[in-house]
């Protein structure tokens, strides 16, 4: 009886993949992946066999559910089975579904961390998310929503926080500004929207609260979290310098 292997494959590129994950790609009898992995970490594991599971903002329900068959019927015939999702697996990525449902069908589970989006974006702006004297929170939210969870939930939770990244909200900015100025956060805050991040064709474009919009247009179509808070100021300001005077940014304490 084979083992699943949960491992996070990062934001993209094959050699921001951990070292254990390298190593238990290269043994895989098969690989279930992500759209958001890249071929360059596929080509890692060029013995198994690999098969394209998921959606590229999560799975719905139903198909989640021949996913998880799937990953059991694989264990019963091979010894080493990866389940290889972007990111770090246990972050918006249906982990606890895939792991509950192996549980129960008497398959032993292994995670394997991965970079996640936020610290990719960190990386990639140069600029620390708990900023010494700046930022001493960070909070990971997404408005997508399942049912039954609150809608309100994570902008709460933003609001509360001195750093706030949200991931799967570029392709509703309009509504994130809403639900973010609803609980209280200053349109004035500081703003980045990192797309592609430690990816090829990394772009960032940074502003106020009030831009989100306006930098979510000049997006492409790639993923793409965003990151509100203090932290981002001097980009903010150096992107849009008339707004250093005219608009002086409330300072943190929301
Ligand atoms: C289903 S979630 C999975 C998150 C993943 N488990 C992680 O830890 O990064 C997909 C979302 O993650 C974010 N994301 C993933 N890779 C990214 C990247 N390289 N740059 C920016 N955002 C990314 C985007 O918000 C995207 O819509």
């Amino acid at each position: 009886v084979g083992k699943v292997y949960l491992v996070g494959a990062g934001p993209g590129a094959a050699d921001l993949l951990t070292v254990r994950a390298v190593r238990l790609l290269a043994m895989a009898d098969i690989v279930f992946h992500d759209a958001l992995v890249q071929p360059d970490v596929l080509d890692l594991a060029p013995q198994a066999e690999k098969i394209a599971v998921g959606k590229r903002c999560g799975a719905h329900s139903t198909s989640q559910r021949f996913i998880n068959k799937r990953l059991a019927d694989a264990a019963a015939r091979h010894p080493v089975v990866v389940r290889l999702k972007g990111g770090d697996p246990m972050l918006f990525g249906r982990a606890q579904e895939e792991i509950d449902a192996l549980a129960a069908a008497g398959v032993d589970v292994e995670v394997v961390p991965g970079v996640t989006a936020a610290l990719a974006a960190a990386a990639d702006l140069n600029v620390s998310l708990t900023r010494r004297g700046v930022a001493r929170s960070v909070v990971m939210v997404t408005p997508r929503v399942g049912e039954g969870e609150s809608p309100h939930a994570w902008a709460r939770a933003a609001a509360a926080a001195d750093t706030a990244v949200i991931y799967m909200g570029a392709g509703e900015a309009d509504a994130v500004v809403a639900a973010l100025t609803g609980h209280g956060m200053n349109a004035d805050i500081p703003v980045v929207l990192v797309e592609n991040a430690c990816r090829p064709g990394s772009f960032h474009a940074a502003g106020t609260l009030a831009d989100l919009a306006a930098l979510s247009r000049r997006r492409g179509d790639g993923p793409a979290v965003i990151v509100v808070g203090e932290v981002g100021r001097a980009l903010a300001l150096a992107a849009a310098p008339a707004f250093a005077e005219p608009r002086r940014i409330a300072v943190a304490g929301r």
